[in-house]
């Protein structure tokens, strides 16, 4: 079977979400490859340490400059804050890796055009991880506007509830 190695930036939140999925894919997709969780990449490296043991990756690493030009890494995966991503994403581009990154893109438009540019000048795979498109009601909600169901539409309103930034001291996530 073909191998994948996968540089994971970022080990928090969406760090364990996607080692999680990285473990979960050949269970449900038979493509004939598999995800290697080679290097997880942070700042940090005792915590960094303790979610690599936690997660499964192979190594750990504090500089994602040096990751992306690694000769053995496939795929980059981008679980930083926004404002990281075009930088990343850019340079992993230039090192010839497949760019998997996390919504949203950029930051900025700029960052965003900067980014795309060197993905498709490098021709190589690029995506972003916009989740909730494949959620079932979404993609329900999709097919009952295209097939015309619900009539023209001409105004929606929609709300995302969530409580677990209730406080007001709460960070900025970044998200
Ligand atoms: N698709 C989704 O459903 C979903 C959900 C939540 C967050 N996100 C997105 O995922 C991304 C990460 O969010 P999060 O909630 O995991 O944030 P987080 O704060 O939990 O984790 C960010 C990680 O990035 C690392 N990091 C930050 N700056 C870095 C740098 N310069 N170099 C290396 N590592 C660095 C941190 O150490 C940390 O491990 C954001 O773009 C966010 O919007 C997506």
């Amino acid at each position: 079977m073909k191998t994948l190695n996968v540089a994971l930036i970022g080990y928090k939140f969406m760090g364990k979400a996607h080692s999680s999925a990285l473990l979960d894919y050949p269970f449900f997709f038979k493509h004939g490859v598999q995800p290697v969780r080679k290097v997880i990449v942070g700042r940090h490296e005792a915590p960094l340490r303790q979610a690599a043991a936690d997660f499964g990756w192979e190594e750990v690493a504090t500089d994602w400059r040096t990751v992306v030009n690694r000769p053995d890494i496939d795929v980059v995966d981008i679980a930083t804050p926004p404002s990281t991503h075009a930088d990343i994403a850019v340079a992993a581009a230039q090192a010839g890796k497949h760019v998997f990154c996390e919504k949203p893109f950029t930051a900025t438009l700029a960052e965003a055009e900067r980014a795309l540019d060197a993905v498709t000048r490098a021709g190589v795979k690029h995506m972003l991880g916009f989740n909730y498109r494949r959620v079932p009601a979404i993609g329900l909600a999709r097919r009952l506007i295209e097939s015309g169901r619900l009539g023209q539409i001409y105004h929606w309103r929609a709300v995302y509830l969530q409580d677990w930034i209730m406080d007001p001291q709460f960070p900025g996530s970044g998200s």
